[in-house]
C-alpha cells in the first residue's frame, strides 16, 4: 500500500526524538518498517513504533539533514508513507529480554506490547547516553515490563553501557529469547552474550534502502537483502558476516565504517 496523509500527531519523546502519528489503514506488524517521504525532501525507512489499528507512528532520531527535516514536520503536514515492509518479530511468549539502545527502543516498543499481550514476562534493558535520551522508558513500564535502565554518563540507572547490563540480566536469570535493536556494535555484544549463555537472539538491522522490494540491492547484506529477508534476523544468520557489527554500505554502495 501508498498513501499520502497527514501527520495527526508530533510529540516530543526525547531531545532528540520525535514521534509522528498518521492515519494508515494497511494491517502491520512489530518488526515492519514503512518509507517515508516528505515532499521536496528525501524518503528514508523507518521502522514503525505503533502498529496497532489505524494510527501509525515512527520515532525520528535526529541523524542528518533528512530525518531533521522530518522532525521539524507539524500536525496537517502530509506525508508520503509506502509499505509496511521486512518481517517481524516470532511473538511467541517467553521470558524475554529486550536490549535496546537509543532510538532502538522505537521497533522494540510495539513488539514488547504485542508479546506482553500474549503473556510473555518482559525484561527491558534500556540504554541511552544519558537520563532524558532514554527513549519509551515509561511506555515500556505502563506495559508492565519490568525496566533495567543504563546511561553512559550515569545520570540514571547502571553508569555504563547497556550491554553490561544485558550480560548480567543473562547470567543471572532464565531467559527464552533476546530482541535488540541498537547500535550494531552493541547488538554484536548483545549477540556475544547470548551465545555465551545459550539464549537465541534475534537483531533488528539497518541499511541503507532504495526499493524495500528486494530488487535494487541497496540494503545488501551479505548474501540477504534487509528489506525483505530482514530487518529482523536470528544472530546465527549475522555472526558469519564480518560486516554485521563492522561496515555497512552508503547510497552509491561504497564501504562505511572499519
Ligand atoms: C529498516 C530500517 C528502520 C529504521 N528505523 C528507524 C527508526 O525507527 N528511527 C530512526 O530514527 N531511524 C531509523 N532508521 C534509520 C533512518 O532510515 C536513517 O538512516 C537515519 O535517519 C539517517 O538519515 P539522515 O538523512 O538523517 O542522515 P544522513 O547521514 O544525512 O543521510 C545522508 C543521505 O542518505 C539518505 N539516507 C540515510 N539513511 C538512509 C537509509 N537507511 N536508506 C535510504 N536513504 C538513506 C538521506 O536521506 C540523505 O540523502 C531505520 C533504517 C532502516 C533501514
Ligand atoms: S532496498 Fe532495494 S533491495 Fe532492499
Amino acid at each position: 500500500m501508498r498513501s499520502v496523509v497527514p501527520v495527526t500527531e508530533r510529540v516530543e519523546e526525547t531531545p532528540t526524538t520525535v514521534t509522528l502519528r498518521f492515519d494508515y489503514a494497511a494491517a502491520a506488524a512489530p518488526g515492519q518498517f514503512v518509507m517515508i517521504w516528505v515532499p521536496g525532501d528525501d524518503e528514508l525507512p523507518m521502522s514503525l513504533s505503533y502498529t496497532e489499528g489505524r494510527s501509525k507512528g515512527v520515532t525520528v532520531k535526529e541523524m542528518g539533514s533528512t530525518s531533521r527535516n522530518m522532525q521539524s514536520i507539524r500536525p496537517g503536514t502530509l506525508v508520503g508513507i509506502r509499505g509496511p515492509y521486512g518481517n517481524t518479530f516470532s511473538l511467541d511468549p517467553g521470558r524475554m529480554l529486550i536490549v535496546g539502545g537509543g532510538s532502538g527502543a522505537a521497533v522494540l516498543a510495539p513488539a514488547a506490547e504485542a508479546v506482553i499481550a500474549r503473556g510473555a514476562k518482559v525484561t527491558v534493558a534500556l540504554g541511552a547516553t544519558r537520563a532524558p535520551e532514554l527513549l519509551f522508558r515509561d511506555r515500556f513500564r505502563r506495559m508492565g515490563a519490568r525496566v533495567e535502565v543504563s546511561t553512559d554518563d550515569g545520570s540514571e540507572g547502571y553508569h555504563g553501557f547497556v550491554t553490561h547490563v544485558a550480560d548480567r540480566l543473562l547470567g543471572s536469570e532464565p531467559f527464552d529469547a533476546v530482541w535488540t535493536c541498537g547500535p550494531e556494535v552493541m547488538m554484536r555484544k548483545v549477540v556475544d552474550s547470548g551465545s555465551r549463555h545459550g539464549v537465541p537472539v534475534h537483531c533488528s538491522v539497518e541499511r541503507h534502502m532504495k526499493c524495500a522490494l528486494g530488487m535494487c540491492d541497496a540494503c545488501a547484506l551479505g548474501p540477504y537483502h534487509v528489506c525483505v529477508d530482514g530487518p529482523v534476523f536470528p544472530a546465527e544468520r549475522l555472526t558469519p558476516l564480518g560486516e554485521f557489527g563492522g561496515f555497512h554500505r552508503d547510497s552509491s554502495g561504497r564501504r562505511v565504517g572499519p
